[in-house]
């Protein structure tokens, strides 16, 4: 991290807009445009709304009742009509909406009519279960079409989706069907990654046996022969669709309609699920998609995120559906079945915009320019980059192989936030790592604990001074959970990062303040990674840290204490890191596992991560006077 600090603190380069780029962007003179939406928010937000089709309207754009926010108050809207029905009762009913390609290569084109039949016979479907407004569906799917079209039908209806990324273990779905309490489950039989055939259908049977509020599990069958399925409970998809009417008219619902929960990892071992409403979401997606990617009719939009995380959700599905865009969506990575595979997806379709991450973006770095130099990738015109800090070796790389000309977004924003909150717009000068300045109507700073502004160049919190409208309304049954965002630091929203701020205002974010992980992009509590360690039979003790790594950002470090009776060997530590990846997943296995005799711990019993930390590094340990042992 400090060598990705040090790097991110010299780094002094301004690029600006080519004269071509600033004169297409939607917002030409930021600074005017950032003043007047801050000068009156509520002005700027009613204004975007408006844009938007709305079934009643708002008597107040906003209702704000520290920490409680209601946006859009009084008004009725449905984001699934916005997404569909906008467009396809237009010329666009025949444009293309999603371009899906699979792992295996093959292709399915939705058009904006297409996917619109689709999600009303998938709406229709979930009523003839019985599903009404306010009732859960999880979704467990890998990177397909029906994924799109399963959440859509949840919103049309007014149900709440709740995606759960498809490289979870069974434990780790089973806790989130069960908070969520879902009614229904859709899934697929399997899902590919790099050639393998993953089983997620008994990922999804050993959850849903421990989780009784499932009444019925509808299977998306891609293999054949079909998996058996087990009726009246289990549903094959197609089946399921077949006979319901294409007809289905969008619920009005009020504009703090909850469309969503998202879990996503905090400094506990429990997930927290980040709950989004219809109204101001869409508002924030919207308009974020439009001018963070400058997006125009003709465009072809390619984000390469899941739709199982926050990006998916937002930049994937809602942001480019409700701007009409034509949208790429491609199962599998960026290096198979070789690493010019996402090179040759944007030469193949003409993408003109391309939304990665920095970690997928070092993964092609190691393999060098002969790749993307392969490919025409001249329709190019905006990138973007998600879910970590960016580090200037790899902006530079990605600046220079996509032709030096192509402004990089690096966009910041979380689970929690909905949309983009700091970011530059195609028409602002970019310095390589830093994600500029503030999205229009969103005020951003950097401040002590007590929440005092810092003169610039000081490292402190960030924080957000305002509500805005795509904010989480509230965690899942939580809603203490959700006070402490906006208690932390007095009268503002803490975002759990640490930050700087220039002396041209642009901001330099570097990386969490809290007991969370980045690794890849993918966010993890180490608590989380702690209690699947404990839960072995072998270990009495566990601390994880995130230490840094070349191409994933942050990679999960390990120290345990083992019970008596158990030795230190290499097939412990295996069986310690295949007992992490059947209780959370993939993602989650520490890279590395310490088996130590004893942790650092305050008097009171606590782990302190921040001496391991340094000392892994071979820093300072800081001050610790409060060190027990
Ligand atoms: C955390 C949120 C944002 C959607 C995907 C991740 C880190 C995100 C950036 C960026 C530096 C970034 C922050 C943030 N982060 N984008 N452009 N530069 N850091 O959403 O899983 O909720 O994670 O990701 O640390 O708090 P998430």
């Amino acid at each position: 991290m400090d060598e990705k600090i040090d790097t991110l603190l010299k780094e002094g380069r301004v690029i600006q807009p080519t004269a071509r780029t600033k004169a297409a962007a939607h917002i030409q003179d930021y600074d005017q445009a950032y003043k007047a939406s801050i000068a009156d928010p509520e002005a700027f937000w009613g204004g975007v709304a408006k844009e938007l089709d709305w079934f009643s309207p708002w008597s107040k754009v906003l209702d704000w009742n520290y920490p409680w926010a209601k946006w859009f108050v009084g008004a009725t809207c449905n984001i699934a009509y916005n997404c569909l029905d906008r467009h396809a009762n237009t010329w666009r009913r025949n444009k293309v909406a999603i371009i899906w390609v699979g792992e295996n290569g093959e292709e399915r084109i939705f058009t904006y009519g297409e996917l619109l039949r689709q999600v009303n016979r998938c709406a229709n479907a979930l009523k003839a279960l019985g599903l009404q407004k306010g009732d859960r569906v999880t979704i467990y799917l890998p990177k397909i079409p029906e994924q799109v079209v399963a959440m859509l039908a949840c919103a049309r209806i007014g149900a709440i989706h709740s995606v759960v990324y498809s490289g979870f273990s069974a434990p780790a779905l089973a806790s989130r069907i069960q908070d969520a309490e879902a009614r229904v489950v859709i899934t697929a039989d399997v899902g590919y990654d790099r050639g393998k055939t993953i089983n997620l259908k008994g990922v999804v049977d050993d959850a849903v046996r421990t989780s009784p509020s499932v009444e019925k599990v509808v299977v998306v069958r891609r293999e054949s022969p079909g998996v058996a399925l087990a009726a009246p409970k289990e549903i094959d998809w197609v089946e399921w669709l077949q006979t319901q009417s294409a007809v289905c008219q969008a619920e009005a619902l009020d504009a703090e309609t909850p469309l969503y929960i998202l879990y996503t990892s905090g400094t506990t071992g429990k997930p927290k699920g980040v709950v989004h409403v219809h109204g101001g979401y869409m508002v924030g997606t919207y308009i974020t998609t439009k001018y963070v990617f400058d997006l125009k009719e003709e465009d072809v939009y390619f984000c390469v995120a899941d739709p199982g995380w926050v990006t998916g959700h937002s930049y994937i599905v809602y942001g480019p559906l409700l701007n009409g865009a034509t949208i790429l969506m491609a199962e599998g990575k960026p290096d198979y079945p070789n690493p010019g595979r996402w090179w040759d997806l944007i030469a193949r379709y003409g993408v003109s915009i391309f939304y990665t991450t920095p970690t997928a973006v070092r993964l092609l770095m190691k393999y060098g320019e002969d790749w993307p130099r392969k490919y025409d990738l001249s329709t190019l015109r905006i990138l973007g980059s998600v879910g970590e800090p960016i580090n200037p070796e790899a902006w530079e790389w990605f600046y220079r192989v996509t032709g030096s000309d192509k402004p990089i977004m690096d966009t910041w924003w979380q689970t929690e936030t909905g949309s983009i909150l700091v970011t530059p717009l195609p028409s602002v000068p970019l310095k390589p790592g830093s994600a500029t300045r503030p999205f229009l109507g969103i005020e951003a700073d950097v401040v002590d604990k007590e929440g005092n502004s810092l003169p610039n160049n000081a490292g402190g919190f960030a924080v957000i001074k305002k509500p805005w409208p795509s904010m989480m309304r509230t965690i899942y049954k939580d809603p203490d959970r959700y006070k402490v965002y906006w208690s932390t630091i007095p009268n503002c929203y803490t975002a759990g990062d640490v930050c700087r701020k220039d002396n041209d205002g642009y901001m330099w974010f570097m990386g969490r303040a809290d007991d969370v992980i980045k690794v890849a992009g993918n966010r993890i509590g180490t608590a989380e990674v702690e209690s699947a360690l404990v839960s072995h039979e072998a270990v009495a003790e566990a601390a994880v840290i995130g230490k840094p790594h070349r191409t994933a950002g942050e990679a999960i470090k390990a120290f345990v204490i083992l019970k008596q009776g158990y030795q230190d060997s290499k097939e412990l530590v295996q069986s310690l890191k295949d007992h992490v990846l059947k209780e959370l997943g993939k993602i989650a296995v520490p890279q590395e596992i310490d088996i130590v005799p004893s942790l650092p711990k305050t008097r009171s019993g606590k782990i302190m991560r921040r001496v391991l930390k340094a000392k892994e590094l071979g820093q300072d340990v800081g001050d610790i006077s409060t060190i027990e042992d």
